[in-house]
C-alpha cells in the first residue's frame, strides 16, 4: 500500500516544482518597508506595480490610527466565537449598516475572509437539484464552492453571452427535470486580462431565463462605477445582480469581505453559511479599520480620481508605445509579450534588477504557452513619474526580447 506522501516525493506540484529556484525572488518574494508606490526589496527600494492597494488606503494615516487604536482598545482576540454564538458587536451590525447603505442592497453579511466566503455562500446558496452555470475564467474561490456543488453545473465561455445563453437553456431543460433553479457565476472585473464581466447583458437574459445571478466584484469595489459602488454601479445594473459579494483585500487594503443582498437572503445566509457559523468572527481591528476604510472611500473623491488618472496614463503610454494591453477596461494592466519562460524569467529578473520594477509575471499555464504577462496593478498613490519610467523599462525588454537577445532555453526544463 502507497504512503499518503508518496507522491509528494514525485511531485511539488505545478508551482511547488519551481520552489527551488524561485523561493524568495520569483515566489514568496519579501516586500518590506511602508506600503506603498516603492517598497525594498532584496535590499534595494523598488517601483512596486503588484499591490491591489488600489486607493492607496493601506498606508493612510487615519486609517493606521484607525487599526492602531481598536487595536489598543480591545486586542486582536474580541470577540471571541462565531457571531452567531458569541463572536458578535456593535461595530460588525454597524459595518454591515455602512456597507448595505453605500451599495444600496437591503443587507450585507460580513464575512472573515473572501476566498472562504465566497465558497461557502454558493455552497449555502444551491441544493443537488440546482444548476449552477459560471463563466470559464472564474477565480479559483468561485471554481471552488462550484466544486462543492452536489448538482449539475455548465461553464461558458468567458464572457461569451451567446455561449451563455446555450448554457442557460440546457441548464433550463434539466431544471425543469430537476425541479431545481439556476444560479449564474460571474466576476465583475477579471483580475488577470482586466476585463468586466458582462453583466448589463448577463441581467438582460433574466428577460429570457429564470436565473438569480451570483457577482464577485473583487477589484471593481472601491475602484468601478460613479461613487467606487462597483461593477454594477459602473453598468448601471446593480438592481439585477441578486448577490453581490467584495473582498476588503483589495481597495479596503484589509482583511474581511461582505455579500449585499436582499434581507431576506442575507437572513438566510447568516443561518447557513458554515464557513461563518463554524468560524471565529473578524477582530475588532480589521471591523473598525473597515468602517474607517469604507469612509474614505465613500468620502474621499480624490482616492479614485488619483487612481483612475494613473490608469489613463499608464494604459494609453503602453498602448501609444506599442503594447498589447490586451481588453481591459478596469484599472488591472495586462503587458502581453510573446516569449518563453526562461525568457519570462530573464526580462523579469532585468525588470528588477536594471530598472528597479517589480511587478508579477504570469506564464503557462495561467496564459497559453508562449505568452508573457506582466501584469501591473495601478494606484492612487503611484507618480507620472513611475509611469514613465517603467514605459522605458518595459520598451527596453520589449525590444531585447524581439531580438532574441534573452536566452530562449537557460531552464528548458521548466518549460516542458
Ligand atoms: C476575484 C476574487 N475573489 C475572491 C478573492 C479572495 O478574497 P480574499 O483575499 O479576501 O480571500 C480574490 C483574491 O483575493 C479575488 O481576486
Amino acid at each position: 500500500m502507497k504512503d499518503i506522501f508518496d507522491k509528494i516525493s514525485a511531485s511539488m506540484g505545478p508551482l511547488g516544482r519551481y520552489a527551488d529556484e524561485s523561493k524568495g525572488y520569483y515566489m514568496f518574494p519579501k516586500l518590506e518597508g511602508p506600503i506603498g508606490n516603492r517598497m525594498v526589496f532584496n535590499g534595494r527600494e523598488r517601483l512596486i506595480w503588484s499591490l491591489n492597494n488600489y486607493l492607496g488606503l493601506a498606508n493612510h494615516p487615519e486609517v493606521m490610527a484607525a487599526d492602531a487604536d481598536a487595536a489598543a482598545r480591545f486586542g486582536m482576540a474580541y470577540p471571541m466565537g462565531a457571531r452567531m454564538m458569541s463572536g458578535n458587536s456593535v461595530y460588525h451590525e454597524q459595518l454591515e449598516r455602512d456597507l448595505a447603505d453605500f451599495i444600496g442592497t437591503e443587507d450585507t453579511i460580513l464575512l472573515n475572509f473572501g476566498y472562504q466566503g465566497v465558497l461557502s455562500a454558493i455552497d449555502a446558496l444551491v441544493d443537488r437539484h440546482d444548476i449552477i452555470v459560471y463563466d470559464a475564467e472564474s477565480h479559483a474561490c468561485i471554481i471552488d464552492g462550484v466544486r462543492l456543488h452536489m448538482g449539475k453545473r455548465f461553464v461558458y465561455t468567458h464572457n461569451n453571452i451567446d455561449n451563455l445563453e446555450v448554457q442557460l437553456q440546457r441548464a433550463t431543460k434539466l431544471a425543469e427535470q430537476t425541479g431545481g433553479g439556476i444560479m449564474v457565476i460571474t466576476e465583475g472585473v477579471f483580475g488577470m486580462s482586466g476585463s468586466q464581466g458582462k453583466l448589463k447583458e448577463i441581467v438582460a437574459l433574466k428577460q429570457k431565463f429564470n436565473f438569480r445571478l451570483f457577482v464577485d466584484d473583487a477589484h471593481g469595489f472601491g475602484t468601478m462605477g460613479a461613487t467606487g459602488a462597483g461593477t454594477g454601479e459602473e453598468q448601471c445594473c446593480m438592481d439585477g445582480i441578486d448577490v453581490y459579494f467584495s473582498t476588503f483585500a483589495k481597495s479596503m487594503a484589509g482583511i474581511g469581505a461582505f455579500i449585499g443582498a436582499d434581507k431576506n437572503v442575507v437572513k438566510y445566509l447568516r443561518y447557513n453559511m458554515r464557513s461563518q457559523i463554524f468560524a471565529k468572527s473578524l477582530p475588532m481591528p480589521m471591523t473598525i479599520g473597515a468602517i474607517k476604510r469604507l469612509e474614505l472611500l465613500r468620502t474621499r473623491p480624490e482616492l479614485k480620481n488619483n487612481l483612475w488618472n494613473i490608469v489613463n496614463s499608464l494604459q494609453n503610454g503602453l498602448r501609444d508605445a506599442g503594447f498589447n494591453i490586451g481588453v481591459t477596461t478596469t484599472p488591472v494592466t495586462p503587458v502581453l509579450l510573446n516569449g518563453t519562460i526562461p525568457e519570462a524569467t530573464q526580462l523579469t529578473r532585468e525588470l528588477r534588477e536594471d530598472f528597479d520594477i517589480f511587478c508579477s509575471i504570469v506564464v503557462y499555464p495561467v496564459v497559453p504557452k508562449g505568452v508573457i504577462m506582466l501584469r501591473l496593478i495601478p494606484t492612487a498613490v503611484h507618480t507620472q513619474a513611475d509611469v514613465d519610467h517603467t514605459i522605458k523599462a518595459f520598451t527596453v525588454i520589449k525590444d531585447k526580447l524581439a531580438s532574441g537577445a534573452y536566452p530562449r532555453d537557460e531552464f528548458a526544463a521548466m518549460n516542458a
